[in-house]
């Protein structure tokens, strides 16, 4: 597939064998921003709340279809397939996480219900109009065109289908300037804001259903990341490379201290397709 150099590099980023080491020690199969309600509760156990926090806020039921977007590798889909029975494809742009989501649902007797297709979220290689949602964690803050994320959810998205999202974004005042200095080295060429989400979803002609801002989850999730670095480095630092090791606490620190200081933002944003 022929893809722009921004995605080549999160494609890059994504396949390398010190980012599958990394999650696998520091994440497990969910890699998204998770629920911390007291602060006490592990990564994985936060990216389940974060789950039953977002499927909490859909009607769903096992005739639906449903399309994650940005799929990693894949613990969203097999949650939502054990908890609603129904099928989930999953579209990813790296072909190492989608090897792995294929081999956990083949050993837990779910790939008849999961498909993991290879493609980018720009150009969604599915037909128009047969999904009910389009679910998506933190996976479009690597989009270098939104626009045309939200043309093809709109496109495979039937008519009142519903498109769930959370995103690590800029908060709606800030400046692409002060966000630039965060952005340096990571294939993230731009955050969106909930006020452009807003504005775009409005030229989509979707209606919003909500919009929940809690931009201390990111925080508190690169902090509980930054906190089992520490306390793994010895095992992390067999399987993963110390330049990527030193990269990650850099990138981390970094977007923490940005976050304190009130220019990202986080939130859920469910729209419905008129
Ligand atoms: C932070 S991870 C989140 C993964 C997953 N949503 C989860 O909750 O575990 C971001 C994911 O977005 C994927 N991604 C980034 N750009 C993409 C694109 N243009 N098309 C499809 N997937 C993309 C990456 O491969 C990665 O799996």
């Amino acid at each position: 597939m022929d893809y722009s150099t921004t995605t080549a590099k999160t494609r890059d980023y994504y396949n390398s064998h010190d980012m599958k080491s990394f999650h696998t020690l520091i994440y497990g199969e969910n890699i998204h921003i998770g629920l911390y309600r007291n602060g006490n509760e592990s990564i994985p156990e936060a990216n389940l709340e974060m789950l039953e926090m977002i499927s909490s806020l859909l009607t769903l039921n096992p005739s639906n279809l449903i399309l994650d977007i940005g799929s990693g590798y894949g613990g969203t889909a097999r949650y939502l397939n054990k908890k609603i029975n129904c099928r989930v494809d999953c579209l990813n742009l790296s072909e190492a996480q989608n090897e792995l989501n294929r081999e956990l649902n083949r050993k837990q007797g779910l790939a008849p219900f999961i498909e993991v297709i290879d493609g980018s979220f720009e150009a969604i290689p599915t037909p128009s109009e047969i999904y009910d949602v389009v679910w998506s964690q933190d996976a479009l803050l690597y989009s270098s065109d939104r626009t045309k994320v939200f043309q093809e959810v709109s496109r495979v998205l039937k008519k009142k289908g519903q498109f769930i999202f959370t995103d690590v974004m800029q908060s709606d005042d800030c400046t692409a300037e002060v966000i630039k200095p965060i952005l340096a080295n990571v294939s993230i060429k731009s955050l969106a804001s909930i006020k452009y989400y807003r504005e775009l979803a409005k030229n989509f002609g979707f209606e919003e259903i909500q919009v929940i801002e809690m931009p201390e989850q990111v925080i508190n999730q690169y902090q509980k990341t930054l906190e089992a670095i520490e306390q793994k480095y010895e095992e992390l630092s067999k399987s993963c490379g110390l330049e990527f090791l030193k990269y990650q606490k850099i990138r981390l620190n970094n977007w923490i201290k940005t976050g304190k200081q009130g220019y990202l933002n986080w939130g859920i944003l469910h729209f419905r397709k008129f």
